[in-house]
């Protein structure tokens, strides 16, 4: 969890050293500076969201409604301006507040999108074909399924089938960030207001769990689940399967950040990707608080991810569906990347084998980025940001960039549509921007492109690391870093020389994050010296050699 420890380190830092390590008390400190920290770092975006991102595609317009309320209250929240950035952000209580209040909102969107949920799922059912049509497909497989679960779960006998002692846990809850259950066997799906997971077995001890099946299990407002093992098969114990399908399933569970760009990457599509991959497709996803106008956007990555139905599982009554193997819960170790060596995706995936799977998903004809030649000038996107952290001398950056040699592009605009707008990203070779959620497009880049990170003044270099920098490197980006300096920054001539925010950034990180967030991070423009960015500018070029 390197994020929770380069977080741990800096609260570490505004107490003492040593307290956190043993304290409980000091792990949620943290937990609550992380979430303070994202949901922070990308609350400003979302503004940018709106006009880059969602694009008011006609797929979505059907709910349009719903999101686009969501978003201007988003927005709204941001451009109350820095004066309600700073009461979000100089209490915890009231950023706790703050997320109780959106998943609330989120909550109340779901009753709105119930009546759609139907209609919604029909078009991603037609474009996933035929064998979305599970009844059929059960029938077909039915026979197959029973035999499997007989021969492994009672037919056997060879192994330790009485040895309960010696069976390990199916759920794991000792992670920080999220817990997995893994429920191998027979395991049956109940849904409803809290759907239970049930995992029929003489060889497991009867134990329960509630599980919220999600990648930051600490955030507020999620839902939990029950996950239980039973011994018995009968009515008594467990529930008796209506449906079966011979291929695992996952549960997982969307909401908390998603519908921050960056989150929706790195709280959910990434860690279904490491864990839903490894089945090729064949695997049915159940999900707990289910969006259908967020699924809708990521369609194209749903419908590689799965070639089933989309269960919504709080709304599944009346059904008992059974698997051979079940995940409950979903979550990567890093943040916006995979680690293969800590994050289990079953074959050693990578966070380059990830954008490969974007690229087949939305079909992007870019794997490489063009080398130079005389004809062709290297294409460099822009991304511009309407709130905070914007460019203050964009047209100078624009004019460098193209005097070094590049086809520039300010991204901004409202596009046609979200897997248009994928497409136009693929199309570059360098990606430059201030950091922020818009930086979360560069998965969409050719293996081999360049990510430009301009880190605003403030001793922020370890957030833009751990968010876009080792990310970048882990997607085979060529990956470059400028440091704003203060005389560049809008902060020195808002405070002047001497304010501790400009003076001394160390001991703002240490005494109170909340002025980090707030000043650094909320309140900040950049004026980006050109002949001090220049060199930036032509290592970018160099690297596409
Ligand atoms: C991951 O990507 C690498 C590089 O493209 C490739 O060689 C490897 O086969 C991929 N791994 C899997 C499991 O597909």
């Amino acid at each position: 969890m390197r994020r929770g420890e380069s977080k741990t380190t800096r609260g570490a830092n505004r107490s003492s050293p040593s307290s956190w390590k043993s304290s409980y008390i000091g792990y949620g400190l943290v937990v609550g500076f992380v979430l303070m920290l994202l949901f922070l770092m990308v609350s400003s975006q979302f503004s940018n969201s709106t006009n880059v991102y969602f694009g008011r595609p006609a797929t979505i317009s059907k709910t349009d409604s719903v999101p686009s309320a969501r978003h201007q209250e988003d927005h709204a929240g941001q451009e109350g301006g820095s004066r309600e950035m700073e009461g979000h952000y100089r209490e915890k209580e009231k950023v706790a507040r703050t997320h109780t209040e959106q998943s609330t909102g989120q909550h109340q969107e779901k009753k709105v999108e119930s009546e759609q949920q139907r209609a919604e799922k029909n078009p991603i059912e037609e474009q996933l074909g035929n064998e979305r049509n599970s009844d059929k497909w059960e029938e077909r497989h039915q026979p197959e399924k029973k035999d499997r679960i007989e021969f492994s779960e009672f037919g056997g006998g060879t192994d330790d089938f009485n040895n309960v002692a010696n069976t390990k846990p199916i759920c794991d809850t000792s992670f920080g960030k999220y817990d997995i259950c893994v429920l191998d066997g027979d395991a049956r799906a109940q849904g409803g207001a809290v759907p239970t997971l049930t995992l029929v077995s003489p060889r497991a001890p009867r134990r329960e769990w509630k599980i919220k099946p999600y990648s930051r299990k600490y955030l507020d407002g999620l839902k939990a689940v029950t996950v239980k093992s039973v011994p018995n098969p009968d009515v008594v114990d467990a529930p008796q399967c209506t449906t079966r399908l011979n291929v695992p399933a996952m549960v997982i569970e969307l909401g908390g950040l998603t519908g921050n760009y960056w989150h929706d990457f790195t709280d959910v599509l990434i860690p279904l990707f490491i864990g839903a991959r490894r089945f090729g497709g064949e695997v049915q996803l159940l999900v707990v608080n289910l969006l259908p106008f967020w699924v809708d956007k990521y369609k194209r990555i749903f419908s590689q991810i799965s070639r089933y139905e989309i269960v919504d599982l709080e709304k599944d009554h009346g059904v008992v569906r059974c698997y051979p193997h079940l995940v409950v819960g979903y979550g990567s170790r890093k943040e916006f990347t995979i680690d293969p060596s800590i994050d289990d995706t079953g074959v050693g995936y990578t966070m380059v084998n990830f954008t490969e799977f974007l690229r087949h998903s939305y079909s992007l004809p870019r794997d490489r980025p063009i080398k130079r030649t005389n004809h062709q000038r290297p294409r460099m996107m822009i991304l511009e940001r309407t709130n905070s952290r914007k460019f203050m001398n964009l047209p100078e950056v624009v004019a460098a960039a193209e005097a070094v040699g590049f086809e520039v592009t300010v991204a901004g605009r409202p596009r046609a549509s979200y897997d248009e707008f994928v497409r136009e990203v693929n199309s570059f070779d360098v990606m430059l921007g201030v950091h922020g959620a818009g930086l979360t497009n560069c998965v969409f880049l050719p293996t081999g492109a360049v990510l430009v990170q301009i880190v605003p003044y403030g001793r922020l270099e370890n957030i833009a690391k751990t968010d876009f920098g080792d990310p970048a490197r882990d997607m085979g980006l060529r990956y470059i870093e400028y440091g704003i300096a203060a005389d560049e920054s809008s902060l020195l001539e808002a405070l002047g020389k001497d304010h501790p925010i400009i003076k001394d950034p160390i001991a703002v990180h240490m005494s109170d994050w909340g002025k980090v967030a707030e000043w650094y991070l909320g309140k900040q423009d950049v004026r980006v010296n050109i002949e001090r960015f220049r060199p930036v500018l032509m290592q970018a070029l160099e690297h596409l050699h």
